[in-house]
């Protein structure tokens, strides 16, 4: 199986969300990059007056000019070095008490000096700008990107000047109808240059991207391929080595740049949770070297088993959403990452489920090194336009960013196409064609999907959605004791039924408690009631022999403004198994045994 790289990024047709035409540069940290994280300055502009303006010379002509006043009767009625500032990476609702709730345009500067070298080629590269960006350097628009969660960059080679030089982005975090996701979802919608932004150089040509994978049908090789860019590509000599197994092997670019690439894996250790083994692979172009750490390992399906480096594997996980670990907001750090991360290790974890949309770059590699294997998901959540050509373009782009930054990642094994989107015909070609584009990007890994379709009968949920044929990976979310008339006790004896012959994860199920707060088993919100829930439906599990893998919802209390219930929420959705404070509630041990006993049955 011959793994091409993705093909260019997708430039989609509708205007509306004409993409930035540069393709995701690869591994950007590995560049020693200009980091341009920081105090940057804003202006709030709740009614996007620096941005209609700019079609009249007048006062707030377009704040993307940063005009400054050189005579004293000028009229200009912004100025981003006397306002307010935002530190990047981060969310904007959690750094100013007037921008809780916002819900709209903050603009945002940032100056740097720069010195052009004729011979290289510079990138701005955005981790992630939630939800729409307007990029402008030096007063000139240069790019546009829509979806919060996933990378993008921009080559400024020829609009970077030498000495200072400008960056300014209108970051618009206005839910849509139109978007993905749309406009209802049980998160905070943290609006902002959420991860870090980074000015990337690199040689005229340069390796742009690469994808190095053990072939699922032939595990003894590596294979992919590398792409370079820039006017020397095509015809030319590339070199990938991995020095402690002592390969180093030369390949020829097409005519388009691309050199496909085959290794011999035989003697590679294999990449796991018990043993997250990544090996050095440098890859060099003429000028240019990029070197990597990558694991080798294989994932795939067997009937209704899940098999990791060929040995059928139970995945020990737990849902999180990108938020920090005390105190909420984004979390864009490795720091963050490896905080969240622990405490699913801590809980026996050997996987998690990095919900509802791709997580931080920080996050997947963390995870890839701490041995934690990752279901990754675009926010394809609930009620989007699936009727919509333009909504299927937004979601096939951010699925494209999404595995081009992280196909390298061994710890990744599911892509997740959507997660409790209702029935309809729309919705089954939307996400059948949306799996059919990461099968072609990648077909290394599995693809999944969280459902909670299911049909109750007699106290027997049969798993009953045509997207279940589609997938490789069966997610359910259930929530047995928590919503829906049964209480806690009722969920020990409830049976499942699948006739898809296929792995089922439980995706999501458990229930919300304030921590320190306890009662009695049928006291809603203690967390006597939240052990309860877990209590019986890990009883309940146990009985599902096509069960392969858990992530309950979810590791910690995060934000949402769906839940105000004053004293108890109070804008936080409480199914955590930590709070937000970072403290354990009785469920946490419960997860946490049920877990140590699962490993010792899988032996792994
Ligand atoms: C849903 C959904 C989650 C949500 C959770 C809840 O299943 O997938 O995003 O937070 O239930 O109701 O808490």
């Amino acid at each position: 199986m011959l793994l091409r790289l993705a093909p260019l990024l997708l430039v989609v047709a509708s205007p509306a969300f004409a993409q930035v035409p540069d393709r995701l540069l690869q591994n950007v940290y590995a560049r020693d990059p200009l980091v341009l994280d920081g105090r940057w300055g804003v202006v709030i502009d709740p009614f996007e007056t620096g941005y209609y303006n700019h079609r009249y010379e007048i006062a707030s002509d377009g704040f993307f000019r940063d005009r400054k006043m050189t005579r004293p009767w000028e009229l200009i009625e912004y100025d981003f070095d006397a306002g307010p500032a935002l530190h990047v990476p981060g969310d904007w609702n959690t750094q100013d008490d007037r921008l809780f709730f916002y819900e709209g345009t903050v603009w945002y500067k940032r100056a740097f000096p720069y010195t052009p070298a004729s011979d290289r080629r510079a990138f701005l590269y955005f981790g992630a700008a939630n939800y729409e960006a307007h990029v402008y350097l030096n007063g000139e628009r240069i790019g546009h990107h829509v979806g919060g969660f996933t990378p993008f960059n921009i080559e400024v080679t020829e609009h970077l000047r030498d000495g200072e030089n400008v960056l300014i982005v209108k970051v618009d975090n206005r839910r849509r109808h139109d978007g993905v996701p749309t406009v209802n979802f049980d998160w905070w919608n943290y609006g902002g240059l959420t991860r870090s932004v980074l000015l990337v150089t690199t040689p005229a040509t340069f390796i742009r991207d690469y994808v190095l994978q053990l072939d699922p049908d032939t595990p003894e090789v590596i294979r992919g391929g590398v792409q370079l860019d820039g006017p020397e590509a095509a015809g030319r000599p590339v070199t990938v080595a991995i020095p402690e197994a002592n390969l180093h092997r030369r390949f020829t670019t097409d005519a388009q740049g691309y050199a496909a690439v085959e290794l011999p894996a035989t003697g590679l250790a294999r990449w796991s949770p018990a043993d997250p083994k990544r090996y050095e692979v440098i890859l060099q172009a003429g000028e240019d070297t990029l070197t990597d750490e990558i694991g080798f390992r294989t994932i795939e399906r067997r009937g209704e088993d899940i098999l990791l480096n060929g040995k059928p594997i139970f995945l020990r996980g737990v849902s999180l959403h990108e938020e920090r670990p005390f105190g909420g907001g984004r979390a864009a750090t490795p720091e963050a990452a490896a905080v969240l991360l622990g405490w699913a290790r801590e809980m026996n974890c050997n996987f998690v489920r990095l919900a509802h949309y791709p997580h931080n770059e920080h996050m997947v590699r963390t995870a890839e090194r701490l041995g934690l294997l990752v279901w990754a998901e675009v926010p394809v959540y609930w009620t989007v336009q699936f009727e919509n050509p333009a909504v299927y373009a937004l979601a096939e782009q951010q699925v494209t960013e999404m595995v081009m930054r992280d196909r390298n990642r061994a710890a990744v094994i599911l892509w997740s196409v959507a997660n409790e989107t209702p029935l309809s015909e729309a919705r089954l070609a939307f996400l059948s064609r949306l799996a059919a584009t990461i099968r072609r990007l990648d077909p290394t890994r599995l693809v999944t999907a969280a459902l909670d379709t299911q049909r109750h009968e007699e106290g027997i949920l049969y798993i009953d959605d045509p997207l279940a044929g589609v997938v490789d990976v069966i997610g359910i979310n259930s929530y047995c004791g928590w919503y829906g008339p049964a209480l806690p006790e009722a969920c020990a004896g409830l049976r499942w039924q699948s006739d898809y012959g296929k792995p089922v994860i439980m995706s999501e199920f458990g229930g919300g408690a304030l921590q320190g707060y306890h009662g009695t088993a049928l006291d809603r919100w203690t967390e006597t009631y939240q052990a309860s829930v877990y209590e019986h439906n890990l009883a309940m599990l146990d009985r599902i022999p096509f069960l392969r893998g858990t992530s309950p919802w979810i590791l910690k209390d995060f934000r949402s403004p769906r839940r105000p219930l004053p004293r108890i929420q109070d804008f936080w959705n409480r199914k955590g198994l930590v709070s937000d404070a970072g403290l354990r509630k009785k469920a946490f041990y419960l997860m946490q045994a049920w877990y140590r006993d699962k490993a010792a049955e899988w032996g792994w």
